[in-house]
């Protein structure tokens, strides 16, 4: 699918079938990741890799609109460390890049992802924290819920004249 196509179409999957992720698909969004834009340049996030599906029932008990983990075929945790960026409060921007880059390798790749909310709700992150066990400086900054859609969904990519200005506003 060329990047066109896969923008316009990703939307949140939330249901998936029980089929298997490759591990070469983990790697191209795990890749995807780690090709997003940043302030300054350089990497601001660590990613982990989740296939423990009692970790990910876990996760449930801190946040309340995470059940798409439990159909889950695995997950990848955003933690980022802001002692990592080149800018001063630019760690939220470049981790947000980062997490939209692996949503649209996945739909490019039919498989259906789910950005799972965490920063800068202090009650969830503390949760993902003991789960996961990352430490305190870090943050534990948004989950991407991974799967084989069992859910259609009908694409973006409308355009809204509206909200479209033309040199000034
Ligand atoms: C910062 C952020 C946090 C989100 N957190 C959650 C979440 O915790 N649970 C969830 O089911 N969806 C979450 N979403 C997905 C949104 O609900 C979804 O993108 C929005 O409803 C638009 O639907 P679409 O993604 O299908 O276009 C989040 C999206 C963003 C950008």
């Amino acid at each position: 699918m060329d990047a066109i196509n896969a923008l316009f179409s990703r939307r949140s999957i939330r249901a998936y079938t029980d089929k298997e992720i490759s591990q070469e698909d983990i790697e191209t969004i795990l890749r995807a990741a780690m090709s997003a834009p940043s302030a300054g340049g350089g990497n601001v996030c660590h990613y982990i890799v989740v296939k423990d599906k009692d970790l990910l029932k876990e996760v449930l008990k801190y946040h309340q609109y995470a059940h798409m983990l439990l159909q889950a075929n695995a997950a990848i945790v955003v933690v980022s460390d802001p002692s990592l960026e080149k800018y001063p409060g630019r760690w939220p921007l470049n981790s947000s890049a980062s997490t939209e880059n692996m949503l649209i390798a996945a739909t490019a790749l039919g498989i259906g992802s789910c950005w799972v909310g965490f920063y800068p709700v202090e009650e969830r992150m503390n949760g993902l924290r003991k789960i996961f066990n990352i430490s305190d400086n870090l943050i534990p900054f948004a989950i991407v819920s991974l799967g084989y859609p069992a859910e259609n969904k009908k694409p973006h990519g409308e355009l809204d004249s509206s909200i479209i200005h033309n040199n000034k506003w």
